[in-house]
């Protein structure tokens, strides 16, 4: 059975075969509408979620399929103590797939030992974030083109899943990755790790104009407050990596910029109404892709 838990997994087949069929139904999203009628997606959300659980269920419902959710932990057996085994393990009796997000790293790789059906990894803590990486790769491939590309990645790059992800997914294609964080927000080294043995083009910044000109794509992410363990760590790197539109004065005039919000205060409301701002657009590509991702596993053959 096919999961997706790493983007370390994917291939360039793998990647291309989403967002090619993304495009297809975004062509013609009519002729996906009735592709999963009777079938049935469970959404499992053990942290806080709006992208990624909202467009989940509204991609299955658009596929003709209906959505189950376990609801906010609080309300659901969990608080009774209840392990994510016997959890995933319920619920896959109710559902055809599943979608997960944990705040563990690495509870979407056990918990898809325990089931059948396709699994998807929505966020495990500081680990990964799959889905939403072939989101940004598809807004990528839109805006800037996925070979031939220089992006810069910065902000939370220790804490960052969706950046693990982007990062690890980029070494399938002929991109140059810049690095933009405090020392103390390196990329972790499982992550390095993957990046150095892929043999990609990698470098690191403390300073974003050391680089800016550059760059085709920006991907700015939060400072994760709630992964930090001690605040003041938190508080000393609060607020440093903020963009506004004077700091664009030297950007490339086509510089895509995205995020995978939600934001707090990294990018300015100035840039919203600019022809750089791609984030809200980005966000919006999750139905496609998240429907393109859920026709794949749900065709599989079980
Ligand atoms: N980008 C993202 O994962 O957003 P949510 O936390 O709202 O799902």
């Amino acid at each position: 059975q096919d999961h997706l838990i790493s983007a370390s997994h994917l291939s360039r087949e793998d990647i291309e075969a989403v967002l090619d069929r993304a495009a297809d139904i975004d062509a013609d999203p009519a002729a996906f509408r009735q592709r999963h009628a009777g079938k049935v997606l469970g959404l499992c959300f053990f942290e806080p979620s709006t992208r990624t659980r909202m467009s989940f269920d509204s991609a299955m419902k658009r596929l003709g399929g209906q959505t189950v959710d376990m609801g906010p932990v609080e309300s659901s057996s969990v608080k009774k103590g209840e392990t994510l085994a016997d959890t995933v393990r319920v619920v896959e009796g109710y559902a055809d797939a599943l979608v997960l997000r944990h705040p563990s790293e690495g509870a979407a790789t056990m918990a898809a030992e325990f089931v059948d059906v396709p699994l998807v990894n929505a966020g495990d803590g500081a680990g990964q974030h799959p889905s939403q990486t072939l989101l940004d790769l598809y807004t990528i491939r839109e805006n800037a083109g996925l070979d031939d590309l220089t992006i810069g990645i910065m902000g939370d790059l220790k804490y960052g899943r969706t950046v693990h992800s982007l990062a690890e997914a980029l070494t399938n294609f002929d991109a140059s990755q810049h690095f933009i964080s405090p020392e103390s927000l390196r990329l972790p080294r499982n992550v390095r790790y993957d990046l150095h043995a892929s043999g990609a083009q990698v470098r690191e910044h403390t300073e974003l104009d050391e680089v800016l000109p550059e760059l085709d794509v920006l991907y700015v992410t939060r400072i994760q407050r709630e992964r930090f363990p001690d605040e003041n760590e938190y508080r000393k790197v609060a607020g440093q990596y903020q963009i506004d539109s004077e700091t664009l004065d030297a950007a490339a005039d086509d510089l895509t910029i995205m995020h995978p919000l939600p934001r707090v205060d990294e990018i300015s409301p100035d840039i919203d109404d600019t022809d750089h701002a791609t984030y809200f657009e980005q966000a919006h590509n999750g139905i496609p892709v998240r429907m393109a991702l859920l026709d794949i596993l749900l065709s599989q053959d079980r």
